[in-house]
């Protein structure tokens, strides 16, 4: 039995207030690898007296890998229910890919991935280099100030942006709802609930027009390919409005807290700063998204009585797959705890575990985490840290708010 102080829960955001509870993960792996966390948060008739947590890699993976044994169709991202929520708030978010099972969740993989074709993301290698530029010659041109809203925030929204050919002149309202749709759970930021509904609200609806337009007027875009009518098999106007809701939360905080954890990665570690601007590592993007594993947990929900890593797990039973410590396991990582840029293999599970869902947006993102290293190693590489990161209070999203530099 782990010696976790009573009633600890590995889904309450004051637990990540200050940090990720690794050694927390660490001794679970030792002693009690899928750990019932009882949890009297909830709505009942949704697995509301606790929740399985996962927490060795290659049990990760197992769950990831067997969507009949293990079903998204739960909701994915919500472990800890807010009490607030109604059963319709979570049955309506079945409609967003993440939470769908095959086959559903197959036909619309199959329509969406043509918008991440190996293709599609280099054609927005040119337009995101020249972002990634000047974004540190903006961020420069301050002399401090906070990394995050001045260069880790960007990028992320305009790579989307540019994915779906938002115009230029809608982006600040993408932007704005975005980043109200995401972080609630930190009173600090002072966004109700409501107001972050509103927003998915305000954004869902802005992405049906959008789709409508093209439908009528097709254009040269993703947009235009995803929902054109003359073809077999696209997506409906609400489907795509709830795609790009998807993107919006999916694509841009992920990436966002990569950079953020990235940089300060390198700040503490000179030496791995040092090597990153003689050698530029291929390895380099991986390794950070080891490291920072934005995604702590995501859950899927038992089909059946099944066992997994000792445990017997029950029908109906809710399984957190906690990233985090997966990504940890010294099982497959030799000194995990050693951010090691030149690591290979990486056979981290930050993107996922390797099932149905395992992130559409990897190459996107890789390729926006060697844009804004390689354009700050050009233009500053003599940025240095002024103050610690300031935390998100969040439970599934390994967040920082505020991450203040001198950029040299
Ligand atoms: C799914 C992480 C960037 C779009 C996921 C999943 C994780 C993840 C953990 C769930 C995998 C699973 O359940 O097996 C990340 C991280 C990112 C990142 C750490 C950045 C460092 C992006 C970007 C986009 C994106 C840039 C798009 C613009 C998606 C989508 C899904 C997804 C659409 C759902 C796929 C499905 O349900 O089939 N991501 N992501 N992600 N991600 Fe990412």
């Amino acid at each position: 039995c782990p010696a976790l102080p009573e009633g600890f829960d590995f889904t309450d955001p004051d637990v990540y207030q200050s940090r990720v509870p690794l050694p927390e993960f660490a001794q679970l792996r030792q002693t009690a690898p899928v750990w019932w966390n009882a949890q009297p948060h909830g709505i009942a008739g949704f697995g509301d007296d606790g929740y399985w947590v996962v927490t060795r890699h290659q049990d990760v993976k197992e769950v990831s890998t067997k969507p009949d044994i293990f079903s998204a169709n739960l909701n994915t991202s919500i472990i800890r229910f807010n009490s607030a929520m109604t059963r319709d708030q979570i049955d309506v978010q079945k409609l967003i890919m993440l939470n769908m099972d095959p086959p559903e969740h197959t036909r619309v993989r199959q329509i969406v991935q043509r918008g991440f074709a190996p293709r599609s993301i280099r054609a927005l290698e040119e337009a995101l280099r020249h972002r990634a530029t000047r974004i540190v010659a903006e961020a420069r041109a301050k002399g401090t100030g906070d990394f995050v809203t001045d260069v880790a925030c960007e990028l992320p929204l305009q790579a989307i942006a540019e994915l779906i050919g938002i115009p230029q002149d809608d982006r600040a309202r993408i932007f704005d709802w975005s980043n109200k749709m995401v972080a609630y759970d930190d009173p600090e930021l002072a966004i109700t609930e409501e107001v972050g509904t509103n927003a998915a609200m305000e954004l869902i609806s802005y992405a049906m027009n959008l789709a409508a337009a093209r439908k009528e007027c097709p254009a040269k875009d993703i947009v235009s390919q995803l929902v054109a009518a003359e073809h077999e098999g696209n997506l409906g106007s609400d489907e795509f409005g709830f795609f790009v809701l998807l993107l919006a939360v999916a694509g841009n905080e992920t990436t966002r807290n990569a950079i953020t954890h990235g940089m300060h990665a390198f700040l503490t570690h000179p030496d791995q700063w040092e090597l990153y601007q003689r050698e530029r590592p291929a390895t380099a993007a991986e390794e950070i998204v080891r490291w920072a594993t934005p995604v702590v947990s995501f859950q899927r929900t038992a089909t059946q009585d099944t066992e997994l890593g000792g445990a017997k797990i029950k029908k109906g039973q809710r399984v957190g797959l906690f990233y985090s410590s997966a990504n940890n396991d010294p099982e497959v990582f030799d000194d995990p705890e050693v951010f090691d840029i030149t690591r290979d293999p990486n056979l981290h599970l930050g993107f996922g575990g390797g099932g149905p869902h395992f992130c559409l947006g990897k190459s996107l993102a890789v390729l926006e985490i060697n844009l804004i290293f390689n354009a700050i190693a050009d233009a500053m590489p003599d940025i240095s840290l002024v103050s610690d990161p300031r935390r998100l209070r969040s439970a599934w999203l390994n967040g920082v708010k505020e991450l203040q530099v001198r950029y040299g």
